[in-house]
């Protein structure tokens, strides 16, 4: 038959090209804001901001299907109570996944809280918050997720802060199916963000500003009808392997590691809150 001539594979190879290590132009776009997101020096940095009248966000261009994803952050100054950043992986529609990083502001010299959240179908309530060890606001500090068929890492500087297992075998639906992108945006929250709405915004110091540099995935694109797995950059080491980020577990350092964070900076954790489950704690908490 003819038409076996005219097979046409609909396999979209996406080859990213090394130069691009970390212009932002390459990988994200500004979504909303009118303005008040931009790409800078270069493409090297891109900033949110919010003001009285809007905040502001962006979006990856491309979808992901498991990965290691890196940014670098540095989150709004001074006195960013009732400011919200979030950034975070997810895929769209009503039974949607997700994993979250947001940033909720503080009064100046009060901690910064870390929510991190993981939907799976659209359903979260696993929220677990820390504070940090370092002012996320003096300079960048690299915010990673690790995204594999088996777990999900969150993890500050290479430090692991939370893990989140693969629990199917128990029951508990994982975000495994449903490629993802990247979405962050700066808003204003002070009705629940700081202190449960108690502390509101102060626009006397609007704009707040965040920004975002040397964003790398070691990841998986999904294009139409494929994927395909790669590294946005040549690491500057060089010795990285492409799809090590794919066997990665943690070794028995990083346990420790993140045994010390979460006993010295955890402050919520949806698996010891009894209150919140009292017809039982939710499946995936009885693995420890
Ligand atoms: C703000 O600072 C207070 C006082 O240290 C702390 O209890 C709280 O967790 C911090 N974060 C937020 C978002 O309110």
């Amino acid at each position: 038959m003819a038409s076996s001539f005219f097979l046409v594979s609909l396999l979209a190879i996406m080859v990213i090209g090394a130069a691009s290590a970390s212009n932002m132009n390459n990988h994200f776009d500004i979504t909303w804001g009118d303005g008040r997101g931009k790409i800078l020096n270069n493409n090297e940095l891109l900033t949110l901001s919010l003001d009285k009248a809007s905040g502001s966000g962006f979006k990856s261009k491309n979808e992901y299907l498991f990965g290691k994803i890196d940014m670098q952050l540095k989150l709004v100054a001074g006195n960013s109570a009732g400011t919200v950043t979030a950034y975070y992986l997810s895929s769209q529609g009503a039974t949607w996944d997700e994993i979250d990083f947001e940033f909720l502001g503080n009064l100046s010299g009060d901690p910064y809280t870390v929510h991190t959240n993981v939907f799976s179908q659209g359903k979260g309530n696993r929220e677990q918050q820390f504070h940090l060890w370092f002012d996320p606001t003096a300079d960048f500090h690299t915010y990673s997720i690790l995204w594999k068929p088996q777990r999900i890492i969150f993890s500050v500087d290479s430090i692991p802060i939370r893990e989140f297992k693969n629990s199917e075998s128990i029951g508990v639906p994982f975000p495994k199916n449903q490629p993802m992108r990247i979405y962050s945006s700066l808003w204003n929250a002070d009705d629940w963000a700081t202190r449960g709405g108690l502390i509101k915004t102060d626009w006397t110091h609007a704009p707040f500003t965040a920004s975002y540099r040397n964003f790398n995935a070691d990841a998986c694109v999904v294009t139409s009808g494929g994927s395909s797995c790669g590294s946005t950059s040549n690491s500057v080491s060089g010795s990285n392997n492409n799809k090590a980020w794919l066997s990665q577990e943690l070794d028995s350092t990083s346990q420790e590691r993140m045994r010390w964070v979460q006993k010295n900076y955890m402050i919520y954790n949806y698996c010891t809150d009894t209150k919140r489950f009292p017809q039982g704690l939710p499946k995936e908490c009885t693995l420890s």
